[in-house]
């Protein structure tokens, strides 16, 4: 038996919403109701509903914000948001921030059903399945593949940082060796693992806007801060992980700052006077030589001993050839089943192939590499042709003179072919206004992958919103 299922209604008061909420108790749903952004955030937090359903458009904000807050919640709850006009730019936010589907208003009580009960029929089975995993023994944290003694040395790495749960470790390595999926595994397998891992790119942002990410701000720190202030990542991760991608890139005025959090475990935030007091670890990462950058007086030599207290050295890929072929498998059965293909494997061509190649963009670019080859392959085994092997072409020798169907021509092909689906999806998403609904089924995909696509590809009508940080 599946317990109750709980909505929270976020809609001006009256007899739309009144008749909303007796329809879904009708089925058998537990529903609380609340008036605008503030009430509605507050019930989020104290009830965490598996539904929400949000007007766009509240008394004292944008839906949109309160859509992100449930989306960005471990026990995200089914959202569905209505709108006066579908076809807006609030309404692509809506479903970039993370709502299932945005509803035109008027809306019959019984649509807002149809839309919500499937999607909250596999959240609870998601839960239920993860409830178990959980009680099995499971983590719920990535799976580190590879059984080459340099992968291996690496997980006994991990096994030590995890059970260190405060100390800093500092990961380095190429870029695509795998550092975030390693913080993320020593985050999850240490005592801190119930509790947030926040990731930030040091590399993203500028300087004030970084300091003001990590250690947030007061009310009026500097013009453009938001009217209340705003928690920084290192107090929204209190008595969990804070993971500093690109370290070196980080200015000589934050790395002391960032020092004195190490040090004391406290830190003031922008215009702030008074400390506040945070438990966190720091897990670092960089793809430069941190010690060449203390050496070239780049980076604070007491901050790089201060991370440095249990360092990580990620092997490139090809450091460990032994595992390209057990990756290879893993990332392929994971995107046949993602895409549903029936791709089972590679052919010793194939194989060899992926074993030879010199990996330039490591892991990461393995995983692209499968991806593609599941998307193009119809049978079960990958052949060489599926494998989109590119090396960078020198310019000189960039005009072949003759056509032939080689890997390269294939790489090039499918450059043309994905500049060709961002046209087309870009047009259709134009003349539909940004109908999500009617550009999907024009284009004859489903609405989550045009929305995966948009994602990917950038294609979003208003300009893109600042200070989006990759968390
Ligand atoms: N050992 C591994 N097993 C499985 N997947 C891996 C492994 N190492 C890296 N990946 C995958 O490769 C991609 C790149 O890894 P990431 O941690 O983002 O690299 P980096 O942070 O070093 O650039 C991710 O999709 C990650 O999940
Ligand atoms: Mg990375």
């Amino acid at each position: 038996m599946t317990p109750q299922q709980s909505i929270l209604i976020v809609q001006t008061p009256g007899v739309v919403r009144a008749n909303l909420a007796a329809a879904l108790r009708a089925e058998g749903l537990r529903v609380s109701e609340a008036d605008d952004l503030l009430a509605g955030g507050r019930l989020l937090s104290e009830e965490a509903p598996d539904g929400l359903v949000t007007e766009i458009r509240l008394a004292d904000g944008t839906g949109a914000e309160l859509i992100a807050r449930a989306a960005a919640r471990e026990d995200a709850p089914v959202i569905v948001a209505l709108a006066d006009k579908p076809e807006t730019r609030e309404t692509v936010v809506a479903l970039r921030s993370g709502a299932l589907d945005v509803l035109e208003r008027p809306c019959a009580p019984e649509r807002v059903l149809a839309t919500l009960q499937p999607a909250l029929l596999e959240r609870a089975r998601r839960m239920h399945r993860k409830k178990n995993e959980a009680r099995a023994g499971t983590p719920q944290r990535p799976s580190i593949v590879g059984e080459s003694p340099a992968i291996k040395h690496v997980l006994e790495q991990v096994a030590r940082a995890a059970a260190a749960v405060d100390t800093t470790v500092l990961i380095q390595g190429d870029s695509g060796t795998g550092k975030e999926l390693v913080a993320r595994a020593i985050h999850c397998d240490g005592r801190r693992g119930e509790r947030p891992f926040m990731a930030i790119n040091c590399a993203a942002l500028n300087e004030s806007l970084l300091e003001a990410e990590l250690f947030g701000y007061e009310k009026g720190a500097f013009t453009g801060a938001m009217g209340t202030g705003r928690k920084g990542l290192f107090e929204a991760a209190d008595g969990g992980t804070v993971f500093l991608d690109e370290i070196g890139e980080m200015s000589a005025g934050l790395q002391a700052k960032l020092l004195r959090v190490l040090q004391e475990n406290s830190f003031k935030r922008v215009g702030g006077t008074s400390d506040v007091a945070v438990d966190i670890r720091i897990i670092a990462a960089t793809n430069r030589d941190l010690w060449e950058e203390v050496l070239s007086s780049r980076f604070r030599k007491d901050l790089y001993f201060r991370l440095n207290v249990l360092p990580v050295r990620m092997p490139t890929l090809v450091e460990r050839r032994e595992d390209i072929a057990p990756m290879a498998q893993h990332f392929l059965e994971h995107f046949a089943r993602a895409l549903r293909k029936p791709v089972q494997g590679l052919s010793a061509e194939a194989r060899r192939m992926l074993e030879e190649h010199t990996w330039p963009g490591n892991v990461r670019e393995l995983r692209n590499v499968c991806e593609y080859a599941v998307i193009v392959c119809d049978g079960v085994q990958v052949e060489p042709r599926h494998l989109a092997l590119a090396e960078p072409v020198p310019m000189e020798k960039a005009t072949p003179v003759a056509p032939v169907e080689n890997n390269t021509t294939l790489a090039l092909r499918d450059r043309t072919l994905r500049s060709m689906e961002v046209e087309l999806i870009r047009v259709v998403l134009e003349e539909t206004r940004f109908n999500i609904a009617r550009a999907s089924r024009e284009l004859g995909i489903n609405r989550s992958t045009l929305y995966n696509k948009m994602k990917d590809y950038g294609l979003c009508r208003e300009e893109r919103r600042e200070l989006k940080v990759g968390v």
